[in-house]
């Protein structure tokens, strides 16, 4: 069996600051917005923060301080928010969801880290970079070079080495109807 890209993508705790190049950026905002969307409305606003970015730590302070250990050590935060259509279903944040897909498998195939959170205070977050009332904020997406693992805290250097998990396949699949075991 040939794994696709998919396989290798982690949610990673391990970062270093080092400059990503705004054409790696656009090649991973590029894979976001080839996205598949409901109507082809691609209902996705994606911001992009550098670390040399003046809003950076900014947009570090509004995480939770779990989030802001890691993150604080990127290269760069891409916002995901919905558009400016004042009543959205639950579609957009499902093409908002596979456009942020699309950006983490870029981003792996570009041999960066990636880890998406969604742990933030969302008032704050669109408070530092301008987002309209109107817009919801779907997730953060933390994105860098890998660190060097000497760097991490005891705490991160756990959840580094902490053991990948899924359900058993039965637990979310089945054929022709609903699994006894869902
Ligand atoms: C919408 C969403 C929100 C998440 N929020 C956080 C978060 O706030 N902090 C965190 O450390 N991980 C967060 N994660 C990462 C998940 O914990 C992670 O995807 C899950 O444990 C599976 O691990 P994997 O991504 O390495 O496969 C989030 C993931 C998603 C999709």
């Amino acid at each position: 069996m040939s794994e696709t890209p998919i396989f290798k993508r982690k949610s990673s705790v391990n970062f270093s600051p080092k400059e990503i190049s705004n054409e790696d950026i656009e090649l991973i905002i590029k894979a976001s917005v080839w996205a598949p969307s409901s109507r082809n409305r691609q209902p996705w606003r994606i911001i992009a923060i550098k670390k040399d970015s003046k809003k950076f730590n900014a947009l570090i302070e509004c995480m939770s301080s779990g989030n802001q250990s890691m993150a604080k050590s990127s290269g760069l935060i891409l916002i995901f928010s919905t558009n400016n259509e004042k009543e959205f279903s639950p579609k957009t944040f499902l093409d908002i969801g596979f456009s942020g897909q699309n950006a983490m498998i870029q981003a792996t195939e570009l041999g960066l880290e990636t880890h998406p959170i969604g742990g933030w205070d969302e008032e704050s977050v669109k408070k530092v970079t301008d987002i309209p009332e109107y817009s919801k904020v779907a997730f953060l997406l933390i994105i860098g070079n890998p660190g060097d693992l000497s760097d991490l805290s005891d705490k991160l250097l756990e959840k580094h080495n902490k053991v990948r998990e899924r359900n058993p396949l039965e637990q979310n699949f089945n054929y022709d109807e609903w699994g006894k075991n869902f």
